[in-house]
């Protein structure tokens, strides 16, 4: 089997296949994610809040990111692995994109590349794409501007649709291969993914996109807590991590391990 390419998601959209997209930021959900299937693995900036406990994402350096990119595409055969670019590492224009890009194939050695923004990253989505590199874009709540945005808000509600509208169609002609859609209604996601000719993502955006990503933490339950209402739980992690961690505690300190077969 090959790694899956950028065709393959434009093709399946044409075919009308959803597909799943999960976070990963190190080797074993990175392989585990892989061999069952799920055909794009995104290093997510959310590995701020979700590995190194920051409260938000914008602390994120991409010195901090890309040991983690090389991570998940050591322990990957077939995904295509997206690495995220970190909040100040592309705001300032193409050039600064570029080269921020470039250093995330270079030594993240990923497939692609995602950032924030619609209308207002197109340029820096024309130029990465102009340099060979894919992009995915990233609309509607976008976490890197959450205190403009006045936090975790639902974006393009009544008359705000035409604005995603707009930066669904920028970043497409930008020459994007995918786009996230987070946090917007679900009917806005239905006319953008009918509307556009690539891929879209959603988050929080209903069922008509042509695929979903959840942060891999939230899907599998190791995140405890009150989750957003987009989430669903598939297992309980945190569970089963507490349960075999009393487990070894209370042996350890019963004296009941190791036993005689763990013993040279
Ligand atoms: O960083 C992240 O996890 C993301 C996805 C949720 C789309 O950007
Ligand atoms: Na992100």
């Amino acid at each position: 089997t090959r790694r899956v390419r950028t065709r393959d998601l434009i093709a399946a959209k044409e075919r009308g296949e959803r597909w799943p997209m999960l976070t990963s930021y190190d080797q074993y959900t990175a392989a585990i994610f892989d061999q069952a299937g799920v055909p794009v693995l995104l290093v997510g900036d959310s590995a701020a809040n979700n590995v190194f406990g920051y409260e938000t994402t914008l602390p994120v350096t991409a010195d901090e990111l890309l040991p983690l990119v090389r991570a998940v595409v050591r322990a990957t055969r077939q995904a295509l692995i997206v690495g995220d670019l970190p909040f100040g590492s592309y705001e300032e224009g193409p050039t600064q994109a570029l080269r921020t890009a470039v250093r995330f194939m270079k030594e993240g050695g990923c497939h692609a590349v995602k950032l924030e923004g619609g209308r207002r990253c197109a340029a820096q989505i024309a130029a990465i794409v102009g340099a060979g590199i894919p992009v995915m874009a990233h609309i509607g709540f976008t976490p890197q501007s959450e205190h403009t945005l006045g936090g975790y808000r639902v974006q393009g509600r009544g008359d705000a649709a035409d604005e995603v509208l707009a930066d669904a169609r920028a970043v497409a002609e930008a020459g994007a291969f995918a786009v996230v859609l987070e946090m917007v209604p679900g009917e806005v996601a239905k006319q953008v993914t009918h509307e556009l000719p690539i891929p879209t993502v959603g988050i929080g955006a209903g069922p008509a996109t042509d695929a979903q990503v959840l942060v891999w933490q939230d899907m599998a339950g190791l995140r405890t807590g009150k989750a957003p209402r987009f989430v669903k739980r598939y297992a309980d992690v945190a569970g089963a991590l507490t349960d075999a961690t009393r487990r070894f505690a209370d042996e350890v300190r019963g004296g009941e391990f190791p036993a005689a077969e763990h013993t040279f």
